[in-house]
């Protein structure tokens, strides 16, 4: 059966926001997670989604995964695609913001300007930055995908820290370095921020 929601006026006949996310009991968030090749966005991303979901909260998950073989696979690595890839994401992140989810996205996401855009699109509050500072060098020796071996080959070109630019955050929700903090220790930094740790 369907749970309806008391006192709600419906002045210009529309289902709004504040209305869908009502109904699921919570408040939308985009949790953006920038960071390296191998920095850990991905781990840290999915065992964020598992704990909201045991926290009874509704939830959607943009990675590599569903993005890129998807939606965005006619996108490669250059500057202008990353750029693109970037966008579409934030305005994939708004709309799931408007069906009422917290969204969680783990993306490079290297240019500043780009990650600001997406910012510029929600509501203040909405947007939560987390740097997974995981330095370079760590990365590179961690090479899960044996990506940084090959860039360094030159056998990937424009690959992130190596032969293209990634730009830190200048003033993030939260920097986690994954050399110094475990992965459910960040859950709970991240869940902590974001006033979900109940
Ligand atoms: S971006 O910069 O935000 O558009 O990148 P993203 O969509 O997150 O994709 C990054 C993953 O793609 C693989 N890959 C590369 N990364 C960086 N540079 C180049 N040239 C490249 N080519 C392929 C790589 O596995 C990244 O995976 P993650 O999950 O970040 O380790």
């Amino acid at each position: 059966a369907l749970r309806r929601a008391t006192n709600v006026h419906w002045h210009t006949e529309q289902v709004t926001r504040d209305i869908r996310a009502g109904l699921m009991g919570q408040s939308p968030r985009v949790i953006w997670l920038t960071g390296l090749s191998g920095s850990g966005k991905s781990t840290i991303a999915n065992a964020l989604e598992q704990r909201l979901v045991q926290l009874g909260r509704h939830t959607m998950l943009l990675d590599g995964d569903n993005i890129r073989h998807g939606l965005n696979k006619d996108l490669g690595f250059t500057e202008a695609d990353r750029i693109e890839n970037i966008r579409r994401i934030g305005e994939v992140a708004k709309l799931m913001t408007e069906a009422g989810l917290v969204v969680i996205t783990a993306f490079i996401s290297p240019y500043r300007a780009e990650r600001e855009m997406v910012r510029n699109l929600l509501p203040e509050d909405e947007f939560i930055e987390v740097h997974v500072s995981t330095s370079l060098e760590e990365c590179e020796r961690r090479d899960v995908k044996g990506l940084y071996k090959k860039a360094r080959m030159g056998s990937i070109p424009n690959f992130t820290g190596i032969s293209a630019p990634y730009e830190e955050p200048v003033s993030p929700s939260l920097v986690i370095d994954t050399e110094l903090v475990a992965v459910e220790e960040a859950v709970d930094r991240i869940l902590e921020s974001i006033g979900f740790n109940r």
